[in-house]
């Protein structure tokens, strides 16, 4: 069946000769498509429903897994459980990444501003997907608090994006850039030999630094210093307690 179509008719008249004896108009009625306009409760809807499956649902990458056919290697009991402590502190950072970029979306202003938001978070699936598969390779299991990073981050996305869309960009940045330390850490807390996590984590890197610098260049602003570092300190919170919960 045809899918239903949000038009615009657009009425616009143009001339029919250029003799100037007789002045005639044609009337042309043009069909223009327009994306449906959605209230604030389908925009909650939306997100109640990205919430659930990014929480709930198997998440499935769009791009193939950066470790590819890596070999595994890592074999020690205790290196394995560090590993997989070490990836699900990511995969817990790529569901409240996904969840900020949500809750940001659903307050943005500009249409072009939420679309970026939206096509950022889809990336995010692909991190969400590649570090789940990474910790069952290790044999543990993703955080039990998944829903509370979600339902937490998704609020400081929401309020980010109330105050305005340059704020809400330089926001992205900074998340951006505090995620790459954070990648960057664990580049070397990860064991030695554990070649498949890092694969995933550097590809990690290249998708973040991407988000941030296409955030600064569409206007973000640098945010005051206090927000960095409340920032900084609640990723801390999440981290330490997604290591091992
Ligand atoms: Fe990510
Ligand atoms: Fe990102």
């Amino acid at each position: 069946m045809e899918p239903a179509r949000h038009c615009k008719a657009q009425i616009t008249s143009e001339p029919a000769g250029r003799d100037g004896r007789r002045l005639s108009y044609i009337l042309v009625s043009r069909m223009t498509p327009t994306p449906p306009r959605l209230t604030l409760l389908d925009r909650l809807i939306e997100g109640l429903d990205r919430g659930l499956r990014t929480v709930a649902a198997a998440n499935v990458a769009a791009r193939p897994n950066p470790a590819g056919a890596t070999a595994e290697s890592v074999s020690e009991p205790q290196a394995r459980r560090r590993a997989a402590g070490l990836m699900r502190v990511n995969h817990a950072g790529e569901i409240a990444a996904q969840a900020l970029y949500h809750g940001q979306a659903l307050t943005a202003r500009n249409p072009e501003v939420r679309r970026a938001l939206l096509d950022a978070a889809r990336d995010e699936t692909d991190h969400l997907a590649w570090c789940e598969q990474r910790v069952r390779e290790l044999g543990d299991r993703t955080s039990l608090l998944a829903p509370l990073w979600y339902a937490g981050s998704f609020a400081i996305g929401a309020l980010a994006g109330l105050a305005g869309d340059r704020t809400s960009l330089g926001f992205v940045a900074e998340t951006e850039r505090q995620v790459i330390e954070h990648l960057e850490s664990h580049m070397h807390e990860l064991p030695a030999d554990d070649e498949r996590s890092r694969r995933i984590v550097e590809q990690m890197q290249s998708d973040e630094a991407r988000h941030g610098s296409e955030a600064r260049a569409a206007g973000g602003h640098e945010l005051p210093r206090p927000v960095r570092e409340l920032m900084r300190r609640t990723a801390r919170v999440m981290t330490v307690t997604a290591f091992r919960v």
